[in-house]
């Protein structure tokens, strides 16, 4: 039934799998003997987030956080609001921020000064995806999975109108579905 709204996968659950291992892998030697702390972006990242974690062979904590974004449509609206913060405190914290798609960039260019504000210890990004052409505000991703060509996608957290979600692959969106 989904997969019948994608016109294509992009990656397929072994694909996401061997990607999240690699970057789990690259992410315990980079912190390693520090004290890592972990903080996914809801909702989109909550799948990419929990993988990871396990392919993390290091201790660390873990929290969320949940920021305004698209509604349901498909580009970037102008503000980011802080909807859910942080249960614990990242002052003095190596924080791993995750996202999903790096996309226009407009979120994250707002995002991480306002952290930083907070005086972690250190702050990198780490993102599952990206796409260069589409950005705006530029941005430095520390770990990028892959970049991806200016195409909707959705599927392993991310979302056309909060749905697909629940797709274990990363697919495009027929056109039909959203215009
Ligand atoms: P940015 O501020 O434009 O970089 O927006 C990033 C956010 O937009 C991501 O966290 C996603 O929630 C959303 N987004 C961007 N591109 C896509 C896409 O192709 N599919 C689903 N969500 C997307
Ligand atoms: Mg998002």
């Amino acid at each position: 039934m989904m997969m019948e709204d994608l016109e294509k996968v992009v990656f397929t659950p072994e694909d996401l799998a061997q990607k999240i291992r690699d970057m789990g892998a690259q992410i315990s030697r980079d912190y390693a003997g520090k004290e890592l702390f972990v903080v996914g972006i809801l909702k989109g990242a909550s799948m990419f987030t929990m993988d990871l974690l396990r392919a993390i062979t290091i201790p660390l904590e873990l929290d969320f956080i949940a920021v305004s974004s698209y509604g349901s449509g498909v580009s970037s609206g102008g503000e980011v609001k802080m909807l859910k913060d942080t249960i614990l405190d990242m002052r003095g914290k190596n924080v791993l921020l995750c996202e999903d798609i790096i996309d226009s960039g407009t979120t994250m260019a707002k995002l991480l000064p306002m952290l930083k504000g907070r005086q972690p210890a250190s702050l990198k990004l780490c993102a599952l995806l990206s796409k260069p052409s589409r950005r705006v505000a530029p941005v430095e991703i520390d770990y990028c999975g892959w970049e991806v060509p200016d195409e909707f996608i959705v599927g392993y957290g991310l979302d056309y109108a909060e749905k697909y979600r629940n797709l274990p692959c990363i697919g495009v969106l027929k056109r039909e579905i959203y215009t």
